[in-house]
């Protein structure tokens, strides 16, 4: 058979997204950025008296649905086209204002849909990456890609799978650089991140928005969204969609849903005041690194992602692999309930933490890393800060074998008036910007404040400030090591089981830990 499809649509791939196994699956959905709390009575109430209506014969008539989403987005009635979900709005705003040929700039990388519109229609896509470090949105090169030929920017705020948000501010000012393009700004996530461009739509003509019911309002699989434009950009896209696409239960459902807004509000200020900082201490305290996100989830970098991801499934949370461009490597969790999360906090320890090898360098502070004074002892100005020899090489050379590093000293009467917080601070921080402009980073940082006589379970020999950490890191003991210049530091190693390396105080740190490390 002759294929008489599109040239173009033959060279693309479908968007499958991973869903085989999930409706079986008896574990978390934290893949998808979902709701993750089952629909409020309300809505499953409403959606029944329409079942039971016997209309579901009629074809759809949607009453004043867009007036009851035009007062929540706080803009006109004229100014809202309903969609069948997002996904909807998106190609329509493609179909309606790009054609073959057409310039369309998609910073990446970003959600699925845009792409396949811009393919589907034949576009030419520029796509400036999000920065590698940090995720933030590319803003200058955005506006440096933006030039006549430009017909569309898609700005999705916040994006999907990075998380990265953009202020109003930025978005304004690409707006005024676009004259004669239309700046789409995906806000699918907005209930989250609370950033709207609604409020430019009154100034600049050029702006569309799309929003969704599928994720705060969890009414993903009824497929409901809706656009926001102006009046006579509306008048065009309606055009374009058909009459009844978005279905009766997907309209009863919403109605129900802006209804019931405050049960909205209560599980976006879960997931977002509660949960996410749950989970983002979890990978804070566990060295895990991860990327801010202004949504419902947030992207991590775990060692040996495809692993973390299969360990999670079968621990009973299912997360999302990402292994596009400057995102290589990363998984991407949604946030549910605080219940939930402390659940995956559970299973990620239980299948992950506690099954990984890891070596670990405990490193005594004063007379080890930095110059012990012999007449105060403690650092207690910039002035006296000296960082030891051989310091850099060894942590340098710590770091290249794979150890995380943990720093764990005493600091005699700390947070008082003989030694006082700020003058601790002060030559610490300057230490630990001295480390990072090397490559240097400790994975933990451990201080006892107290003096001997106050009796604290912390104080080095003592293992109280670490006894939590090492409860969920069980096959650390035989690559790992305690290295310092004090019999406490030697009694602490026995006290936790692992080797002990001696130090001469004020010597040299590099020589101390080389035997041990060729012999390992
Ligand atoms: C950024 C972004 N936009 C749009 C959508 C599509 O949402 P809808 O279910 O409304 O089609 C998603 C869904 O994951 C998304 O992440």
């Amino acid at each position: 058979m002759r294929n008489l499809a599109l040239k173009r649509i033959q060279r693309m791939q479908p968007y499958k997204p991973p869903l085989d196994g999930r409706s079986a699956y008896g574990g978390m959905l934290l893949d998808f950025n979902e709701k993750t709390k089952p629909m409020q009575s309300k809505i499953v109430r409403a959606l029944e008296k329409f079942v039971r209506s016997q209309k579901l014969q009629v074809y759809p008539e949607y009453f004043d649905l867009e007036k009851r989403i035009a007062d929540y987005a706080g803009v006109m009635v004229n100014q809202v086209m309903i969609t069948n979900g997002s996904d909807q709005g998106i190609d329509i705003i493609f179909r309606t204002f790009a054609e073959k040929g057409d310039t369309v700039i998609i910073p990446s990388p970003s959600f699925a849909m845009f792409y396949q519109c811009a393919h589907v229609i034949g576009n030419e896509i520029i796509c400036p990456l999000y920065k590698k470090d940090d995720l933030a949105f590319p803003f200058e090169e955005v506006l440096r890609s933006l030039d006549e030929q430009t017909k569309l920017i898609v700005v999705c705020n916040p994006n999907s799978p990075t998380g990265t948000a953009v202020s109003t501010a930025n978005i304004e000012k690409i707006v005024q650089k676009a004259k004669s393009a239309i700046v789409y700004v995906d806000e699918a996530y907005f209930e989250f991140s609370k950033i709207t461009a609604v409020p430019l739509i009154k100034k600049y003509p050029n702006i569309i928005i799309t929003r969704t019911f599928s994720k705060a309002f969890g009414l993903a699989s009824l497929r409901i969204g809706y656009v926001i434009a102006r009046t006579e950009y509306i008048a065009e896209m309606l055009k374009v969609r058909g009459p009844y696409d978005v279905n009766m239960a997907a309209y009863y459902s919403a109605c129900a849903a802006l209804e019931d807004r405050k049960s909205m509000e209560c599980y976006v200020n879960e997931v977002i005041k509660k949960a996410k900082p749950l989970v983002e201490k979890f990978f804070d305290d566990f060295s895990i690194p991860y990327f801010q996100s202004s949504a419902n989830f947030i992207l991590f970098r775990p060692d040996n992602p495809k692993n973390v991801m299969k360990l999670l499934g079968l621990g009973g949370a299912l997360v999302r692999s990402q292994n596009k461009q400057n995102i290589e490597n990363t998984l991407r969790v949604s946030i549910g309930t605080v219940a939930q999360m402390e659940k995956f906090i559970r299973i990620y320890k239980k299948a992950i933490l506690r099954n990984t090898k890891q070596k670990y360098a405990f490193l005594d502070r004063d007379g080890t890393l930095i110059y012990e004074p012999q007449d105060t002892y403690q650092i207690d100005s910039l002035k006296k800060l000296k960082i030891l020899n051989g310091v850099i090489a060894g942590l340098q050379e710590l770091k290249k074998r794979g150890y995380a590093l943990i720093m764990i000293s005493n600091q005699d009467g700390l947070g008082t008036s003989s030694f006082p917080q700020k003058s601790f601070e002060a030559p610490q921080e300057k230490m630990l910007r001295i480390f990072r402009s090397q490559g240097i980073t400790f994975d933990q940082i451990f201080i006892c404040p107290h003096v001997p006589n106050d009796g604290c379970n912390c104080r080095k020999p003592k293992t109280g400030l670490v006894d939590k950490f090492l409860r969920n890191v069980n096959r650390y003991k035989k690559l790992s090591f305690v290295c310092g210049d004090r019999d406490s530091d030697r009694q602490f190693a026995e006290n936790i089981g692992i080797t002990f390396i001696p130090m001469k105080t004020n010597g040299n740190f590099h020589e101390a830990i080389k035997s041990f490390l060729t012999n390992t």
